[in-house]
């Protein structure tokens, strides 16, 4: 898709598509009042018959407007005035995307864009209707020997923002939006291909695939044998029942200072999940596939900022494997010690998130990071807890906390914070070795992290469970790109922390 942002009056436009909004009851907005001037009534004529109440998601297609230059007008309802807000900004564009595509307009220019969202600029209504018409839009059919994509799919669209002056801040969004959209995209594509395709060694070729696109971005993976020689007995534990090799991949986008310290980004990279020995239901399992989805994240997020060029250090470092179960697999019982040298008793083989996460994380401390985000679909407590709606949130540090959920408000990606609490890190003791790696179905989302705390005391971390808000389920099921939006708020606005602070100096 090509966007463009521009300012002017929708009658002058020559296009295949105007889109204008209507509120509820039958009330036109800005844009649609000026319209309904220069075409001498037409459309408050058609409102007050009652062909468009201005319910959320309504849309009436319009030809032949008089005085008009476009061959079409798209009128989208967009509720009631008072209760347009973040959410349903979103929906308005999303259904004059799928309109647009619907209707063969290749090409439209859209008001949608003006619309006024509370505490929000025009730059963040280009951003999101940028992201939001990708998202639309978005369809998985590479697997497909046939497809039935529409015929003529809209193709390019002209954002309008009210002033001439909003122009070049609408323009910088409408960029950063598309690089956003690209990271999301890309996310969705590894979560959504299966198993068999999207191997721990696929994952890493992404990973090249960026380097060679980025110059900023430096690709590194270790292979069994290095995390033989470095002592991941946690990670290659988890790999033993697989023929699939493992890997451990780090791509790093340097696009700050040499010595300035780096945001991490850990990514759980479990291509597919039966569980291992503890073998899980079969029903459902299939969506095991998107196991992985945190590393997808970290690539997603690369994607962004480095098409950004955002002037920032990230490692993304992900553990990839499968769980499988097998003759050399790991067994209910075993002990093994991770690369912090601290043992593990692996009383559940399906707790095998923690397990990659942990070696992944002591190996971050090699990179003196500023701080250290985790992110990973750990835990079905998690969308017990939370539902589709919200990422949980974990941190041993509350400025990141505080950071992350701030960054989740801003994007519509959010988060929501459970507790760390000491009392719950009794559960995972273990008689015979350091720590166990399950701590029974109490609270299951904390004992996780409580695990994950043991590996992460030497620095800033947060813990992004995404096991619910990863990919959705039923007859749209698919992987969401969550929580790509959130990590890249979060690197924007941390940047933009830093360019000030040198600016302070
Ligand atoms: N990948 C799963 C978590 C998961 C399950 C995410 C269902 C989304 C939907 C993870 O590896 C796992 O199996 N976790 C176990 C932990 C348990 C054994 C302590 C779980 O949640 O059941
Ligand atoms: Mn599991
Ligand atoms: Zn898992």
């Amino acid at each position: 898709m090509e966007f463009t942002v521009k300012s002017g009056t929708p009658e002058k436009q020559r296009t295949a598509c105007v889109v204008v909004g209507v509120f509820e009851p039958r009330r036109s907005s800005a844009v649609a009042e000026r319209l309904d001037e220069v075409t001498g009534g037409y459309i408050s004529n058609l409102i007050r018959r009652g062909d468009l109440e201005g319910k959320l998601g309504q849309t009436l297609l319009l030809h032949n407007v008089p005085n008009t230059l476009c061959d079409r007008v798209l009128l989208i309802g967009c509720g009631r005035e008072r209760e347009l807000n973040e959410v349903n900004y979103r929906k308005i564009i999303a259904k004059a995307a799928s309109t647009l595509n619907d209707i063969g307009a290749m090409e439209a220019v859209c008001y949608l864009s003006e619309l006024t969202i509370k505490g929000r600029d025009i730059s963040w209504n280009l951003r999101q209707a940028v992201e939001t018409v990708e998202d639309a839009l978005y369809r998985f059919d590479q697997l497909k020997s046939k497809k039935d994509a529409a015929r003529r799919p809209l193709r390019r669209l002209v954002l309008s923002v009210p002033r001439r002056r909003d122009l070049t801040a609408g323009e910088e969004a409408a960029r950063i939006g598309q690089a956003v959209a690209h990271g999301i995209k890309l996310a969705k594509d590894l979560g959504n291909l299966p198993g068999n395709i999207c191997t721990p060694g696929y994952l890493a070729d992404q990973a090249r695939d960026l380097a060679k696109a980025h110059k900023s971005v430096k690709v590194d993976v270790l292979e069994r044998e290095d995390m033989r020689k470095l002592g991941m007995g946690a990670l290659l534990a988890v790999a033993r029942g697989t023929h699939e090799p493992p890997k451990l991949i780090v791509a790093q986008h340097r696009g700050g200072k040499k010595d300035e310290a780096p945001v991490v980004l850990v990514g759980k990279g479990v291509t597919f999940d039966s569980g291992g020995i503890s073998i899980k239901p079969a029903a459902a399992m299939d969506e095991m596939k998107y196991d992985m989805c945190g590393a997808a994240s970290v690539l997603g997020a690369l994607s962004a900022i480095a098409e950004m060029g955002l002037p920032l250090n990230v490692v993304g470092v992900i553990p990839a494997t499968e769980n499988l179960p097998g003759g050399s697999a790991i067994k209910p019982g075993d002990i093994v010690t991770s690369l912090s040298g601290q043992t593990i008793e692996i009383l559940n083989t399906d707790a095998e998130g923690r397990m990659i996460l942990c070696d992944a994380l002591t190996y971050s401390e090699r990179f003196k990071p500023s701080v250290v985000i985790d992110i990973a679909t750990l835990t079905g407590a998690c969308v017990i807890a939370l539902g589709k709606h919200a990422s949980g949130l974990l941190s041993n540090h509350s400025p990141l906390t505080h950071d992350l959920l701030n960054a989740g408000k801003a994007s519509g990606d959010r988060a929501w914070e459970l507790p760390l609490w000491d009392e719950y890190q009794e559960q995972i003791k273990s008689p015979f070795a350091d720590m166990a790696n399950v701590g029974g179905r109490e609270g299951g989302t904390i004992t996780a992290a409580c695990f994950l705390s043991r590996y992460t005391k030497k620095f800033h971390w947060a813990h992004l469970d995404i096991a619910g808000t990863a990919w959705v389920s039923g007859e749209n099921k698919g992987a969401t790109g969550r929580p790509v939006p959130l990590l890249t708020q979060y690197l924007l606005d941390r940047a933009a922390e830093l360019e000030k602070t040198k600016r302070a100096v």
